[in-house]
């Protein structure tokens, strides 16, 4: 692989937006490098011996944390994971006060998840170490971009010049965000799709075509990447009901017939079956690259552990080098 995790100059990966095509690019050719590795009896290696990385999620994961924690201890790095609700934080400690506790502890990277869109960014602002950030709020959600264009790229060859359509709870979704940025920075054409209460205020910024017609926009995709309804972020009613829902926004083969005969269909999971997917389509094993999203994640998140802790080769921790913001 020609690209050497070195080269790409970033002190924490707080969000997709800013990235440019050339830093995307080189982050997946680093993960590629990686998915070999996953799949062989021996996986260990030594690359962040001696590093400590700690998983600070406040809120629920399954896919992200597990594979931050694989991938953190695939490369030999020390892992601990921060449950909050057996943490502090149930005792009203602040989220700046667990992270400077935890920093005093000398940590070289703290991946972050957190309710409050910018909370991560605000984070990474007073702790000496790297941050990654796990998912804030309805805002970013960098690695599940990465690992999602790592699988269509595989499957395609190329982003460039894909028509993918997002579909489902757009307003309340941090996947969207990264996405709609990662896409259209690599010059793939993205078009959302929902019902106009899902849709945020500031979509037509965003760079995208929107629709609240499954069947006309998904006529003649190549990628079809369905949402959860985040319910938990929705106060109040934006649908009217779970059947209707379905109805009209819920992935079925016959809406699915719309777009191309190979379209790919992409889930980031935790998926809710008979909501916006049905089963037939989530387990169709020719179409549904759902699990290989999930593999990609380790690797993604293997290659941005590799790439943030070589900047810091041989520093002690809290004199990094400024720059790199990206
Ligand atoms: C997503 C998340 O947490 O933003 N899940 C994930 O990380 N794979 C999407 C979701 O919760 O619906």
């Amino acid at each position: 692989m020609s690209t050497s995790a070195s080269s790409i100059k970033l002190r924490h990966l707080l969000g997709i937006e800013g990235l440019s095509p050339e830093t995307i690019s080189a982050l997946l050719d680093v993960s590629e490098t990686y998915i070999e590795q996953n799949r062989q009896i021996d996986k260990k290696q030594s690359l962040l011996r001696g590093r400590t990385i700690i998983n600070l999620f406040f809120e629920n994961s399954t896919r992200t944390r597990t594979s931050f924690e694989l991938a953190g201890k695939r490369l030999g790095g020390d892992v601990i994971n921060m449950q909050t609700s057996a943490s502090s934080v149930k005792k009203g400690e602040t989220l700046l006060d667990t992270a400077m506790t935890l920093n005093a502890m000398h940590p070289d990277l703290l991946v972050v998840r957190h309710p409050d869109s910018g909370a991560v960014q605000l984070l990474s602002q007073k702790v000496n170490c790297a941050v990654i950030n796990g998912g804030d709020g309805s805002h970013e959600h960098p690695t599940q971009a990465l690992l999602d264009a790592l699988t269509i790229r595989r499957r395609r060859g190329k982003l460039q010049g894909l028509l993918v359509a997002i579909c489902g709870d757009i307003l309340h979704s941090r996947v969207a965000r990264s996405n709609i940025h990662l896409l259209n920075t690599m010059g793939a054409r993205v078009r959302v799709i929902g019902p106009p209460t899902l849709m945020p205020a500031e979509i037509d910024r965003l760079g995208v075509e929107v629709f609240t017609d499954m069947r006309k926009g998904l006529t003649g995709v190549d990628i079809v990447m369905m949402l959860r309804l985040q319910t938990e972020r929705m106060h109040g009613s934006y649908v009217p009901s779970i059947p209707e829902y379905f109805r009209f926004f819920g992935l079925d083969n016959e809406k699915l017939s719309f777009a191309k005969p190979d379209a790919l269909i992409m889930h980031p999971g935790p998926m809710n079956r008979g909501v916006e997917i049905d089963s037939e389509v989530a387990d169709d094993i020719g179409r549904s690259v759902i699990h290989e999203q999930v593999e990609m994640g380790v690797a993604v998140r293997m290659a941005c552990l590799e790439v943030l802790m070589s900047q810091r080769r041989n520093e002690p921790s809290g004199s990094v080098a400024e720059g790199g913001g990206e």
